[in-house]
């Protein structure tokens, strides 16, 4: 506990305390966690029912990190049924009791924040300090929400009523069901920031994480549920695709929380439409995320801003860089300082303290990289990377190269697309305002990034470009690395529905209902 907390945000720490107690405790962790049969839990009971599926790491495809039985329509009724079960008295329990139990599930998940950073780290392979930070956030995740339900007071609020005679109340209550369905990148944070604000909201929940990350999955679960969860209030399944459209077409499940791509968050907000009841969907949705570099701008401050924003998680991130704009007069400088901090990442086994980027999740991902690089050799030149690596480690899993190209039409797909790759194409301007233009042509709005000394350009880009996240001058990262009561995470169209994390009390009652008391 003396370590130093790492966050997102950190440069140049020094943190060779947290390596040198990663470095002892890694064996021992993987020894105790990988390669076990982990099961569903339904109601308070762990469930093996369905076809196992074995899961391997990207690291090494010899790492067997586990098995997990995949749940079809039958036991995705049961879990339904349980968390049904389970609400009434969740929500009877009063704010004050849920917000308890939720800190208590902090706590834990800070005791255990070793061995879940260690299996995130190994599950989907990012790298050492972006899996303690990711802990971390999730940490401040809940801590987050439980005291934003204490600052609004249980969202309730005595009003006068408009003659003598009544009284007023207005109330945010508990919807019943939520399915949270979480993506692979941040499988601790997204995970337990959408299921512990629905809980502490008053809902149930049914959890489904993502097929590649179901150990860190279960982990989490089993750590929120010791902190006092009652049997029912929250619910484990594995599965794919079928899994998630049995939730989503189940009409007992009363609302949605999802992190992942736009085409799944928008099928899923369609499937919820298409209920006679109105069930909401909080979306948080993938990002086209540009930085622009102007000609004041510090080139060394904003290559490593640039670069830890492309290529941190291998591009894996919602809120990652792909497309970065510089001022023509710029560009030639900016790419020189931009290929020499590229070039110093060190890729490889992220279990290795000095390695900044993993592999990518899984061949299918390793493909659509292959196919973006002969693209970008085609329409444009490659910078730099542009291959999957190769020899030793490299042969042992999906390794791709970071790769910056350039000179690849506007309107090019690659810089259209999400490509949530190790991929960033620079784009030269002549007027920022042609810049900013082109990128709010996108159908996304997560990030955006700018560095410039100049006060009228920044206060310009922060008027005009359509993104919820700005930063400015950020050398920890152009686009990325929002933490809880600092930054809201707040996609604008095409990236999401919903802001969470931030400065306001304003994501809990997302996943709540007005109810208005008139009494005589
Ligand atoms: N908190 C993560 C980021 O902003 C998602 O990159």
């Amino acid at each position: 506990n003396e370590l130093p907390r790492v966050t997102y945000s950190n440069t140049g720490e020094d943190f060779s305390g947290v390596h040198a107690h990663l470095d002892a405790i890694i064996p021992d962790v993987e020894a105790r966690l990988l390669g076990k049969l982990r099961l569903a839990h339904i109601g308070g009971r762990d469930r093996g029912e369905g076809p196992s599926v074995e899961a391997r790491s990207p690291i090494d495809r010899d790492i067997l990190l586990g098995e997990f039985p995949i749940a079809g329509a039958a036991l995705v009724d049961e879990a339904v049924a349980a968390a049904r079960a389970a609400y009434p008295s969740w929500r009877r329990l009063g704010w004050q009791r849920r917000v308890a139990i939720l800190r208590a599930g902090a706590d834990l998940i800070d005791r255990n924040k070793w061995d879940i950073s260690v299996a995130c780290l190994i599950e989907v392979g990012k790298s050492r300090l972006e899996a303690v930070g990711e802990v971390e956030e999730a940490i401040d995740l809940i801590r987050h929400y439980c005291d934003e339900m204490e600052r609004a007071g249980g969202f309730h609020e005595d009003r006068p009523g408009a003659s003598s005679a009544e009284r007023c109340a207005v109330e945010l209550r508990p919807y019943g069901v939520f399915g949270v369905i979480a993506p692979f990148n941040f499988p601790v944070a997204l995970s337990l920031g959408m299921m512990s604000a629905a809980l502490i909201a008053g809902n149930t929940v049914l959890f489904k994480p993502s097929d590649a990350a179901g150990l860190t999955g279960r982990l989490v679960v089993e750590a929120l549920i010791s902190g006092g969860l009652p049997d029912g209030v929250l619910n484990l399944v594995y599965g794919r695709r079928d899994t998630g459209e049995a939730m989503v077409g189940h009409p007992g499940i009363d609302g949605f929380a999802f992190t992942g791509s736009n085409a799944v968050g928008m099928t899923i907000m369609r499937a919820a439409a298409s209920s006679p009841a109105m069930r909401p969907v909080l979306a948080e949705m993938g990002g086209k995320n540009p930085a622009f570099i102007t000609p004041s701008a510090n080139l060394a401050v904003a290559a490593s801003g640039v670069a830890r924003s492309a290529f941190g998680l291998s591009g894996q991130k919602c809120s990652a860089l792909s497309k970065v704009y510089v001022e023509r007069g710029t560009t030639g400088a900016f790419l020189d300082a931009l290929v020499e901090v590229t070039d110093k990442l060190a890729v490889g086994d992220p279990r290795r303290a000095e390695i900044f980027m993993g592999p990518v999740i899984n061949e299918k991902s390793m493909e659509r990289f292959t196919i973006a690089c002969t693209e970008a050799a085609s329409a444009g030149s490659i910078l730099i990377g542009g291959t999957r690596l190769g020899g030793g480690q490299f042969d042992r899993g999906p390794y791709a190269a970071p790769t910056v190209v350039t000179g690849l039409p506007r309107d090019h797909r690659i810089n259209r697309d999400e490509l949530f790759l190790p991929f960033l194409s620079v784009l030269e301007y002549d007027h920022l305002d042609e810049a900013l233009a082109d990128a709010n042509g996108s159908a996304f709005g997560l990030t955006a990034g700018i560095y410039t000394r100049d006060k009228a350009e920044l206060d310009h880009f922060i008027d005009t470009i359509e993104a919820g996240v700005l930063y400015a001058n950020r050398a920890s990262g152009a686009t990325t690395g929002a933490w809880p009561g600092f930054q809201t995470f707040c996609g604008w169209k095409g990236s999401g529905t919903s802001g969470k994390g931030g400065l306001g009390s304003w994501y809990v009652p997302q996943f709540m209902r007005e109810q208005s008391h008139t009494l005589f």
